[in-house]
């Protein structure tokens, strides 16, 4: 399959009428499935309602049959056509955040979305993204789009159109380039069907946020706990991962350097992922830095390209520093222990 690129400039006036997003949105009508910017990451956009749609998105991405997708809208108004009812708390959470990085699961209502979409859950998951192109094509098309990461299944989800085209050329109808993402981790996913909102995959907008909106906020057990099943299905599939065995290490960057060290004695090729303000310190095969620490956003925006990076080199390790678990570290200590899968090092 020919896969075309349309490239546009997200700061101009409306884009809905320019022709490259009614190009794209023509394919979204036609049922072919097309990538496009979202504040978050790239998605992989789909008519929700319609299951051939639905499986070539699955198709594409070689996604898991059971691991259902994310419904994307431009305004609220198409929420009442698959949704039973919007509680208290999923409304204070519209007002405060939609646009915006966070996802609502909702009961669903019968018959109207694909039930691909959905992983014949009861349930729904819906979000309006914060992205000039990602809301004028869901308006030029008229139509809820289903969309997951624009990765292959399994690769760190895409921050650009050159991402997208690595994983997904010749497999999808199109690309529409608005430039790199801003945010870099995917949106949070918030359990609204439950009596306290409950987050299921932390994300863009943190639990201290949230809070200020609903006050109490809880979040599931199996972000902790290895042990048992989370809620949202594709939280237990590993994901994210670099080609290499890649650890975290909990100690300061010279015990870090000490494990460097030891493995390029034993004739080793050694990354190290740090950011910038130790990325002078370290000597390895490969050092990159990932963002600032001093401002967890910056590495927030640049992981996923890091982690792409890494697979350009050939390393036989990867070692990666920790970051702590508040605010926006949160999702970035949970992306990066998918992308790890080992256990962390602890000096
Ligand atoms: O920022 C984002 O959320 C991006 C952009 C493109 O919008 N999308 C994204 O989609 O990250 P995806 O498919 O990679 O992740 C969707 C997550 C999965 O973990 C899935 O299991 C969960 O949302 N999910 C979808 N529907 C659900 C439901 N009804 N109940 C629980 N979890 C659900
Ligand atoms: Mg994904």
């Amino acid at each position: 399959m020919q896969t075309q690129m349309w490239t546009v400039d997200k700061n101009v006036d409306n884009l809905k009428t320019y022709p490259q997003i009614n190009e794209a949105a023509q394919k979204l009508k036609q049922k072919e499935v097309v990538a496009f910017p979202t504040e978050t990451v790239y998605g992989l956009g789909g008519n929700a309602k319609s299951d051939d749609a639905v499986l070539k998105i699955f198709e594409a991405k070689g996604r898991p049959g059971d691991n259902p997708l994310i419904i994307h809208i431009a305004n609220r108004e198409q929420i009442n056509s698959f949704v039973k009812k919007v509680p208290e708390n999923a409304l204070r959470l519209m007002d405060a955040f939609w646009p915006g990085p966070l996802t609502l699961i909702l009961e669903k209502k019968e018959g109207v979305l694909s039930e691909k979409a959905t992983a014949g859950l009861s349930t729904v998951a819906v979000r309006m993204p914060d992205h000039p192109v990602a809301l004028a094509l869901l308006e030029a098309s008229c139509l809820p789009l289903a969309a997951p990461s624009a990765n292959l299944s399994g690769k760190p989800s895409p921050t650009t159109a050159a991402h997208v085209a690595d994983d997904l050329t010749g497999r999808i109808a199109g690309i529409v380039d608005g430039g790199p993402t801003g945010v870099g981790l995917e949106s949070t996913v918030v359990d609204c069907t439950s009596e306290i909102p409950t987050i299921l995959r932390p994300g863009g907008v943190t639990k201290e946020q949230l809070e200020e909106v609903v006050g109490e906020v809880s979040a599931d057990p199996a972000l902790k706990d290895t042990n048992q099943a989370p809620k949202s299905p594709g939280m237990k599939y590993r994901h994210y991962a670099p080609n290499s065995p890649f650890y975290l290490v909990d100690g300061n960057r010279e015990e870090i350097q000490q494990l460097v060290t030891e493995k390029r004695n034993e004739g080793l090729k050694v990354g190290v992922m740090t950011t910038k303000e130790n990325s002078g310190f370290y000597d390895a095969n490969v050092v990159i830095a990932c963002g600032e620490r001093g401002r967890l956003e910056t590495v927030a925006e640049a992981l996923y390209d890091t982690l792409r990076a890494f697979n350009q080199e050939d390393l036989d390790i990867i070692f990666g520093e920790i970051f702590p678990e508040q605010g926006v570290g949160q999702a970035i200590m949970n992306r990066l222990s998918k992308a790890s899968g080992l256990p962390i090092i602890q000096k």
